[in-house]
């Protein structure tokens, strides 16, 4: 049941309409707007991120794609206007293990994924009319895992909004790293990407998340990374992929860049 995974409590998913679901949906955008992102800490109820870690645990260890490679922080092998040692384009190494939709059928993961009231809720969040969930069997909902040693290093997201799910914290570093509006839609400020990737832009800001906290993020002009992470608990999080449109799938192109297999 669907009211023993979320804390429906807290957060009236299911109650639309009602003044708690829309004081929360007025919260949700406030802080979007305020800041580039909200939590729900305590999205899922107590015990709920282990056992959904549980599930995906066998898969993860043995099915799950690695993947790992040095890149800019734009993923483009070049970019016209710059020449190819400007430092913007330095190169970071990213390490990840990536489960997909496909490989956890039944999961507590997926049962989230797609609650129509989640579905509403981020929708009526980000102010979009409507969004749906993916048809692509692999894209859908992804599981990343990030071992010690692993980082998700800095990029720019290509959708507009991304919505994770922690599910479950390495005991230490993984942090999510963040540096607000970097650039923007007119001015790339290559400059201030070289500093950042310097280490020396000093508002790039740390935020240390919950297993079982839901986040949204605006992540298109936002530079972001997870640091790397150390011990040896995992880093595990749900990765939601929803769009505008209904019946979204990626190409199989796509589906071979990010998981090394089209079907
Ligand atoms: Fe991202």
């Amino acid at each position: 049941m669907i009211k023993d995974i979320l804390d429906l409590d807290r957060y009236p998913l299911d109650r639309e309409g009602s003044p708690g679901w829309q004081r929360l949906v007025e919260e949700s955008t406030a802080a979007l707007n305020a800041n580039g992102m909200f939590n729900l800490e305590g999205f899922l109820r107590p015990g709920v991120a282990e056992k959904a870690v549980a599930e995906i645990r066998p898969v993860m260890d043995t099915r799950s794609h690695t993947h790992k490679r040095m890149h800019n922080i734009y993923f483009k092998p070049s970019i016209p206007e710059l020449s190819p040692d400007h430092p913007a384009l330095r190169k970071v190494e990213t390490i990840s293990h990536t489960v997909c939709a496909d490989q956890i059928p039944g999961s507590i993961v997926l049962s989230i994924y797609e609650y129509e009231p989640l579905v509403r809720f981020l929708a009526a969040a980000m102010g979009k009319p409507q969004l749906h969930v993916m048809q692509d069997p692999l894209a859908r909902a992804n599981v990343m895992g990030y071992r010690a040693g692993e980082a998700l290093n800095w990029h720019f997201d290509r959708s507009e909004f991304t919505t994770t799910l922690l599910l479950q914290a390495p005991e230490f570093g993984g942090d999510f790293e963040y540096r607000t509006d970097l650039r923007s839609d007119d001015d790339p400020n290559y400059d201030g990407v070289a500093r950042l990737l310097d280490g020396r832009d000093l508002e790039a800001k740390i935020l240390r998340m919950k297993a079982g906290t839901l986040n949204v993020f605006r992540g298109k002009n936002t530079a972001h990374r997870v640091t790397t992470v150390e011990g040896e608990r995992e880093r595990m999080i749900a990765v939601f992929s929803y769009y505008e449109r209904p019946g979204v799938v990626f190409s199989d192109e796509e589906r071979i860049g990010f998981y090394g297999r089209a079907a």
